[in-house]
């Protein structure tokens, strides 16, 4: 069953210069991009995106982050997309992720670990629509 799923190469990552490295990854996987776009998130973009953690002690420092530069969202196609994905991408804090993962491989610290990827096909479907309006439901 084919699903798309909302991946941002988060600003750290575009700063690293490792969105070639993560696109090359979800390509090699067999993943197919269906949109991609460079661009810097505005602050109320930040908050609707992140909703969901708006209770969160460290929701501030996550919306100054992901505002504070610019950062790769793109869709990505194919079957288990969502879980797929979230394989590649390794577990949320970084030390915790295995090598051969992108954050594994590229981060150490949980409030900059390069990547998102939406957690399931309600998450993808509202973010999805947040990023690129034009694909449709
Ligand atoms: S997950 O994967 O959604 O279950 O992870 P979760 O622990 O719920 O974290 C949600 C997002 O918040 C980020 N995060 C943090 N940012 C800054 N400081 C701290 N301490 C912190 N803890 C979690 C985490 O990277 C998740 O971002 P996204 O973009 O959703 O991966």
């Amino acid at each position: 069953m084919s699903e798309r799923t909302l991946i941002l190469v988060k600003p750290d990552g575009v700063r690293k210069g490792v969105v070639g490295e993560v696109v090359a990854r979800i390509e090699r996987k067999g993943l197919k991009l269906v949109a991609l776009e460079l661009r810097t998130l505005g602050r109320e973009v930040a908050e609707e995106h992140y909703a969901e953690h708006r209770e969160r002690p460290f929701f501030g420092e996550l919306v100054e982050f992901i505002t504070g530069g610019p950062l790769v969202a793109l869709v990505a196609e194919g079957p288990h997309a969502i879980k797929a994905f979230r394989g590649l991408a390794g577990a949320t804090n970084p030390v915790e992720a295995g090598p051969g993962t992108i954050r594994g491989d590229f981060a150490l610290e949980i409030g900059e670990n390069i990547v998102h990827g939406s957690d399931s096909p309600e998450s993808a479907a509202r973010e999805i629509k947040i990023f690129f309006p034009e694909l449709g439901a």
